[in-house]
């Protein structure tokens, strides 16, 4: 499919995704990937370490906690409301954790990560629902990305994942293959029926935003050799 791959190929140059990286599309909105990071990323005697800053963190550290495998690095939770995100010394990543679960943008709350946190050799699985592609990120200091596309770049129901090809070659066997990153990557986001009218709509999305880039420095170049400025 055309607008499949050309989507993803205006998706990966506006994010800066490097090639040792893959790109999945997949149905379930943000919250399913709540619980399939974990069928596939903790396996047998680890854990995924869990920074709690929101609503939408502690439903996904609830989510974890289900399947046996959560560890509560920090929560900023004071009297049920989140105001604010963890200085670096009351974060407490459990060595044994395949990875360490962030939200960059608090939606409900309205805090939002200005610098990453230092998480050693732990990869960081960060949802990034709220603020993809409104700043620009260093994809490569992250295992995993993901984004329900309602936000920032399609309609919803859709999920756009980015995964180091490192985890998917170290993701658990177990998961059937509707929920496995290993099927998904192997069949190109295709193991059923592709929601093909949000990829359409989000290659709409980032196309409008490639050309609007493109507008912004035009019209910059233009004002500088015409030299608005000087002109006057
Ligand atoms: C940061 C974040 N994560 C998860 C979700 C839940 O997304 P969904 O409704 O696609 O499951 C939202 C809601 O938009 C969100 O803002």
């Amino acid at each position: 499919m055309f607008f499949h791959e050309d989507t993803r190929d205006l998706f990966c140059d506006l994010m800066g995704v490097p090639g040792d990286y893959e790109i999945l599309y997949l149905q379930g909105g943000a919250s399913f990937q709540f619980t399939i990071i974990p069928m596939n990323l903790v396996p047998e005697n680890s854990t995924a370490s869990c920074i709690v800053t929101g609503g939408f963190s502690k439903n996904a550290y609830k989510a974890v906690k289900i399947l046996g495998k959560a560890s509560l690095a920090c929560t900023t939770e004071e009297e049920g409301k989140f105001f604010r995100l963890p200085e670096p010394a009351e974060i407490d990543i459990d060595p044994k954790s395949s990875y360490c679960r962030i939200t960059s943008n608090n939606s409900i709350f309205g805090t939002q990560w200005s610098r990453y946190p230092d998480t050693g050799p732990t990869p960081i699985v960060c949802d990034m629902t709220g603020d993809i592609l409104s700043r620009r990120i260093e994809v490569s200091s992250f295992g995993l990305i993901y984004a329900g596309v309602q936000k920032n770049l399609g309609p919803a129901g859709e999920t756009v994942v980015i995964i180091s090809k490192s985890l998917v070659d170290r993701a658990n066997d177990g998961p059937p293959d509707i929920l496995s990153y290993r099927t998904e990557v192997k069949k190109d986001s295709m193991s059923n029926t592709p929601s093909c009218f949000a990829v359409y709509i989000m290659n709409k999305v980032l196309l409008g935003t490639v050309l609007g880039i493109h507008d912004h420095k035009k019209d910059k170049r233009i004002n500088f050799i015409g030299g608005e400025d000087s002109a006057a």
